[in-house]
């Protein structure tokens, strides 16, 4: 463990003046009291469509007005740990022990630099993790489990998927509550996606009764561009009321930020992207408090 927690230490202190700025122009949104967690897989099979850059920025906005939020990194790639600066060294725990049952999410999770949100990282053994458990009891369910018996630390806890629909993916379906989609604004967005929904209503059916699709967010807008612009027409055309609003610009902030090791709330609050995520984090929260109600 980080001791970022630690509010004398002096990175502490670094994040905590504009998580300030943040609480207070951020809209409020109550949750009630002593609510359950909620669970939220980041899933579409295709890469690049911003699963990671929404996992991580969702989960930041989330933390800064004060939820407690853990983001479960189960690519591989280890993206996600990447881009909220988690190194090596503090990786040896991770989603891999949580999948195996080795370790516990109280174990496994890691203080980001951002006060309320943890993560629990990927690791390089979660890339053979996927075959290993074919031959596990359960297997479908291994993270549903590991977060049943510690999940409750949290408010949310927000999955970021691989771009497959293997058996890492069916572990988040099976583990959440609901779904939420990330979608690309460009040609042939929809395409993948009746496969994702087509897997969605089989989870339901199979293993997990209560999954549904939270939202779907168009990422990489650009309002420059009229194929972009039909794309969007499109999905709200055929989704209706689950496209929020909030539409995530094309912003380079957000794309230089990973390699600073922070999630662009952190790299550059005044841009478009941070902006952005701010205001759908208000929209799920909403959302969220609609469906707690
Ligand atoms: N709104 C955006 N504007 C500019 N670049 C973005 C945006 N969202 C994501 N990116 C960049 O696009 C690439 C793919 O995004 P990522 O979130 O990693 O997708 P996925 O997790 O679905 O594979 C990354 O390099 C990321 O920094
Ligand atoms: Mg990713």
């Amino acid at each position: 463990m980080s001791n970022l927690s630690d509010p004398e230490t002096p990175q502490a202190q670094q994040i905590d003046a504009p998580s300030r700025t943040l609480t207070a122009s951020t809209p409020t949104v109550s949750m009630p009291t002593g609510a359950m967690h909620r669970i939220l897989a980041i899933s579409n099979q295709k890469g690049g469509v911003g699963k990671t850059t929404t996992a991580v920025n969702l989960a930041t906005a989330m933390a800064a007005v004060n939820r407690k939020v853990l983001v479960i990194d189960l690519d591989p790639q280890g993206n996600a740990s990447t881009s909220l600066g988690i190194d090596q060294k503090h990786r040896a725990i991770n989603t891999y022990h949580l999948l195996t049952g080795e370790a516990s999410i109280t174990q496994a999770a890691v203080a980001t630099a951002v006060p309320n949100l943890f993560v629990v990282p990927s690791g390089v053994d979660l890339a053979g993790g996927e075959l290993e458990l074919v031959d596990v009891e359960n297997r479908h369910a291994r993270l549903r489990d590991a977060l049943a018996a510690s999940g409750d630390d949290f408010e949310f806890i927000l999955i970021d998927c691989p771009p497959s629909l293997g058996l890492l993916t069916l572990n988040a379906l099976v583990a959440a509550d609901a779904v939420m989609v990330p979608l690309q604004a460009e040609f042939l967005a929809l395409e993948g996606v009746s496969h994702l929904v087509r897997t969605i209503e089989r989870v339901r059916k199979g293993f997990n009764p209560r999954l549904e699709i939270q939202g779907i967010v168009l990422t990489m807008v650009d309002k420059r561009n009229n194929l972009s612009e039909m794309v969007e027409n499109d999905v709200r055309e055929f989704f209706g009321a689950k496209v929020y609003n909030t539409v995530i610009p094309r912003n380079v902030r957000i794309s230089e930020a990973p390699s600073h090791g922070k999630p662009i709330l952190l790299y550059d609050l005044q841009s478009k992207g941070a902006q952005a995520y701010l205001n759908l984090a208000g929209e799920v929260l909403k959302r969220e408090q609609a469906v707690a109600a």
